[in-house]
């Protein structure tokens, strides 16, 4: 009987650890943060973001000879989506340089899983749409994080993953939106009362037991968004935390940890030699990712801009 109730036990366990997707072990109070988030999550397992057109895409370029063309034409059966596309790949934060005039060639510019996973960011933050107030503020800083990480990535790291940082940053905040639309009493309280988000993911932990990082990283797996992109949003509010995974992951985390810090400067109106901006060039993850004082005064006008159009682009 004893021997039953361990492997119940187990299992259960086994189970809480397999939803942290934090990078590490998980420890104790890593696994007592996963079972309040499998509390909560219970709440949004009903929501079905990915509408068929996603998700028959999505199944699509998981097959192994999959065609741009036929990516394509999926696009165009949702002219909505089709539409949505052609702004992204003409906008700045994928630096164009001549006009894209068609979904074939948005699909080769951003790449079939790029479009992809695009297209499920977008779906995403469409559930959305009706916010207002602070869930808009958040929907608006998630549009400009997800530019500024972007426009960070080609331009401090030549990074190749950039595509994945634009969706990352969309979607990093997503747990707060999710809390915010839940309607919880506490948690809506709590936002009420502190507008600063600096420090919000530090009562939340204090509240629910986890961060709205872990959260919404949790609830992106099980809308299967691939990896990394839950693993990079689990640990955007851990400092550090990256460094125990992939070197692709954490130079992820330190990017969209900037990029982040950066867009609620930006939204405050601050200069690039602002006393903010010192503090943040003295982090750990803005050394690690190269951003001097030289390289802020070359970008701030350039991250101003892409913030600017990514915000009218997912935002009203
Ligand atoms: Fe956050
Ligand atoms: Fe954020």
């Amino acid at each position: 009987m004893s021997v039953k109730t361990n492997s119940v036990e187990e299992a259960s366990i086994s189970r809480l650890a397999e939803l942290w997707v934090g990078g590490a072990e998980p420890t104790e109070a890593d696994l007592r943060a996963a079972r309040s988030i499998a509390a909560k999550m219970g709440e949004f397992e009903g929501l079905k973001p990915f509408p068929a057109v996603v998700q028959s895409l999505v199944d699509y370029v998981s097959t192994p000879d999959f065609t741009m063309d036929r990516v394509g034409e999926l696009i165009e059966s949702d002219p909505a989506l089709a539409a949505r596309i052609m702004r992204v790949a003409n906008s700045a934060a994928y630096r164009v340089y001549e006009g894209c005039t068609s979904i074939g060639r948005a699909v080769v510019r951003i790449g079939a899983t790029g479009v992809v996973e695009l297209a499920m960011g977008m779906a995403a933050m469409g559930m959305f749409k009706d916010l207002g107030g602070v869930g808009r503020k958040i929907r608006d800083h998630s549009a400009g994080t997800a530019a500024v990480a972007r426009e960070l990535a080609f331009r401090l790291v030549r990074s190749t993953q950039s595509s994945k940082l634009f969706l990352a940053g969309l979607l990093h905040d997503i747990g707060k939106l999710l809390m915010i639309q839940s309607g919880d009493r506490q948690y809506v309280e709590l936002v009420a009362k502190d507008p600063s988000p600096s420090s919000w993911h530090l009562k939340e932990r204090e509240l629910l037991g986890f961060d709205h990082g872990q959260l919404g990283a949790h609830v992106l797996r099980v809308w299967n968004l691939p990896q990394p992109i839950p693993q990079i949003i689990a640990s955007h509010h851990c400092p550090n935390a990256g460094q125990g995974s992939s070197v692709a992951v954490a130079q992820a985390v330190d990017l969209l940890r900037v990029a982040d810090e950066i867009e609620w400067l930006l939204d405050q109106g601050v200069g690039s030699e602002s006393l903010q901006v010192n503090r943040l060039l003295h982090s750990p993850e803005a050394d690690r990712v190269g951003l001097t004082d030289t390289k802020v005064a070359e970008l701030w006008d350039d991250l101003k801009a892409v913030r600017h159009e990514a915000i009218s682009m997912f935002g009203r």
